[in-house]
């Protein structure tokens, strides 16, 4: 305890250092990105974390920190993004800071504008999960300009130099899980190769689509070549398997036109879906044309695919838990704004004009025969594994 409060009163000092030196506790002048030693930040961040609630210093105000932080969802039509703006608002309040949360409905001039005036409202910090990776350049180059540290949440933030580090679940790995389950789920379900498939992407705009789909791809493809594996529409390319704007009604009706065109006499056994959403999209469609439920992948562990793996209508999904990436950013913001930089990372990405720092968290496959092992922690999703 004793430490702690000594930890609260060099951390309200080092908050005060910040303000004196510029914007507000914001960027600054200088540039303290990638060479600070961040040790100490981190520690006082899993330690707020863990208590739940950030500790009044002798002045009443939070220890773990204060400002303002801005966080730009590109829209919440899946559980994910849902539950980001949810538990960002809890964990950013419980840390001592103002959020300004907003979603963008997918449009990338609302999120322009959102970002603008996130900017204009004195945020310190921007975390931005972008509609369109490649279209936000120049407003998050004001944002640099404005001494306003930005990190790219769940997706990468390309062409600018205009972004700090982004957060995410490895995402080149969760399509080589996808594509691991699928022939997982082929071999256990569906008797011996080869086996009739077909190949979903997700919204092109979205840096994740192409990276799940090239992971998937680099598992499948030897296989498409030996003839384990028979794309029978003949669609492989990313362009022709792409879902835009990840609308699960428009993976519908490429599912429908599909199984018509090319399954009146045959069966389909296998579906890549880049998410849970667009999963059970292609599941429906295959139902209503009377086929077999083929072994369909996913991604996000949303509630309802959740109960379709266990109930054994969608044979696996991928967990990358929400929680944990809103606490990973949450402790990045405290580094930053306790004068601490960017914490170290070995992982980096090109963007297209730099290389950015990625903090990766491993994404998880979940089949009916580890969901409980892997839902163990998470009381909300054990309780839809039922008997
Ligand atoms: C996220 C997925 C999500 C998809 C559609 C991707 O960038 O990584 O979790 O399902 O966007 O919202």
């Amino acid at each position: 305890m004793k430490a702690k409060k000594v930890l609260s009163l060099l951390m309200t000092a080092v908050l005060a250092a910040g303000m004196l030196t510029g914007c507000g506790g914001g960027r600054g002048t200088e540039d303290t990105t990638q060479t600070a030693d961040t040790s100490a930040g981190v520690e006082e961040t899993a330690d707020a974390e863990s208590t739940g609630e950030a500790e009044p210093d002798e002045a009443g105000a939070s220890s773990a920190g204060s400002g303002i932080v801005g966080v730009a969802l590109p829209w919440l039509g899946t559980q994910n993004w849902a539950e980001a703006e949810v538990m960002f608002k809890e964990q950013l309040e419980a840390a001592g800071y103002e959020a300004i949360i907003q979603a963008a409905d997918q449009k990338v001039p609302q999120q322009q504008q959102q970002i603008e005036s996130m900017i204009e409202n004195g945020a310190q910090v921007i975390v931005v999960g972008p509609v369109d990776g490649s279209q936000l350049g120049s407003v998050l180059e004001k944002a640099k300009d404005a001494g306003v540290y930005v990190i790219g949440y769940d997706r990468l933030l390309e062409n600018t130099t205009g972004v700090d580090g982004v957060v995410q679940f490895g995402s080149v790995k969760t399509g080589e899980l996808q594509a691991q389950a699928l022939l997982q789920g082929l071999k256990e379900l569906k008797g011996e190769a080869p086996y009739n498939i077909e190949l979903f992407g997700g919204g092109p705009a979205d840096p994740n689509a192409p990276n799940f789909f090239t992971g998937a791809m680099s598992v499948l493809q030897p296989l498409i070549d030996d003839g384990t594996l028979v794309v029978v529409s003949g669609q492989t390319d990313f362009t022709q398997c792409a879902t835009v704007d990840w609308d699960n009604s428009k993976a519908q009706s490429r599912m429908d036109a599909i199984l018509a065109g090319n399954y009146s006499d045959i069966e389909i056994d296998g579906v890549l879906s880049p998410n849970d959403g667009i999963a059970r999209a292609i599941i429906t469609s295959c139902e209503n044309a009377g086929q077999p439920i083929p072994v369909v992948s996913g991604l996000d562990a949303e509630n309802e695919s959740v109960e379709w793996v266990w109930s054994g209508r969608q044979y696996s999904t991928v967990a990358k838990p929400t929680n944990a990436l809103v606490a990973e950013t949450v402790s990045i913001i405290n580094s930053l704004l306790s004068g601490n930089g960017m914490p170290a990372t070995d992982v980096t990405a090109n963007n297209g004009v730099m290389d950015v720092p990625i903090y990766e968290l491993p994404p998880v496959v979940v089949t009916k025969d580890n969901a409980k092992e892997v839902f163990a922690d998470d009381p909300d999703r054990m309780a839809l594994l039922k008997d």
